[in-house]
């Protein structure tokens, strides 16, 4: 493990460029936002915004740091020399910030290389997103917690699933749709409710703080969740795959407090007998 100090200097890094980031993209909303570029499908679609945050990002990481590694939503990539590489969502939330909804965030996270942890082998050690809309800066790192503008967050205790309020995200093509329809349509009579806010990143800070209950979702990417992932765990949370053999990632990825995860994941295996009580959950 990195020393403390380390850790410390990687979360300042992060959340100092994710608060400059995020101001940027906040600014460029002002003056309105278009569509740059469709990807995996006509909904899935990169703003200018998303360019000019990424390459401000690359851009103070190489000053400060030239010898890590970059892995970036929209493109930019780098091989690490040092062990650490950033993984970088420029804006998570980007069909939110085209239609100027308030849940979008730059994610930014200092990762290690480690195959058990997520299903895409590495981990992050520090990491910072930043919300600008709501002027919220998350920030953790290993062993140290994690804050929500400076103040320490706690995710919040178990509860029965039939009380728990649950987030999920969707994705971009239709056959991702058809499946995440089929799942939801399995899970939204056992809980409190869902909540579809429009980004994994900032959904699980929203679950790091203590206002949400569990998140799960299909397709999501190491740039949506690396940052957001340690943020949750340092506050608690757990997250988990489809089952003890996979990490959570692209596959399946469940977040909560330990016994909510647990059986959010039994739920989302087709276990139709997992009891929505706290106490049989277990
Ligand atoms: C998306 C958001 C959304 C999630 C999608 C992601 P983007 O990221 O996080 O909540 O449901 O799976 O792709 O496209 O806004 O960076």
């Amino acid at each position: 493990m990195l020393p403390p100090e380390t850790l410390s200097s990687l979360r300042q890094i992060a959340a100092e460029i994710a608060c400059e980031a995020g101001t940027l993209i906040h600014d460029m909303r002002m003056a309105g936002a278009e569509v740059d570029a469709t990807k995996s499908s006509v909904t899935d679609i990169v703003t200018p915004a998303d360019h000019r945050a990424e390459e401000l990002i690359v851009e103070r990481l190489r000053a400060l740091r030239p010898d890590d590694g970059i892995f970036a939503e929209e493109g930019h990539s780098a091989e690490t020399q040092t062990g650490i590489t950033w993984v970088i969502d420029p804006i998570d939330g980007t069909v939110n910030y085209l239609y100027n909804l308030p849940s979008f965030c730059v994610s930014i996270a200092a990762t290690i290389e480690d195959p058990r942890s997520y299903a895409d082998g590495r981990r992050a050690v520090a990491a910072a997103v930043y919300a600008p809309r709501s002027d919220e800066l998350f920030e953790a790192a290993c062993e140290q917690g994690a804050t929500r503008n400076g103040q320490p967050i706690h995710a919040l205790p178990p509860k029965p699933l039939s009380q728990s309020l649950i987030a999920t995200g969707f994705g971009y093509t239709r056959e991702r749709r058809l499946e995440q329809h089929e799942l939801l349509g399995r899970i939204i009579g056992k809980v409190r409710d869902i909540r579809r806010l429009g980004s994994a990143a900032y959904d699980l800070c929203l679950l790091a703080s203590g206002r949400i209950d569990g998140y799960f979702e299909k397709g999501i990417q190491p740039w949506d969740w690396a940052a957001a992932a340690l943020i949750a765990t340092e506050a608690g949370a757990v997250t988990l795959g489809l089952d003890e053999h996979s990490p959570a990632g692209e596959k399946m990825f469940i977040a909560g407090a330990p016994q909510t995860a647990l059986a959010l994941q039994r739920l989302i295996r087709g276990d139709d007998n997992v009891p929505l009580s706290l106490g049989s959950a277990r």
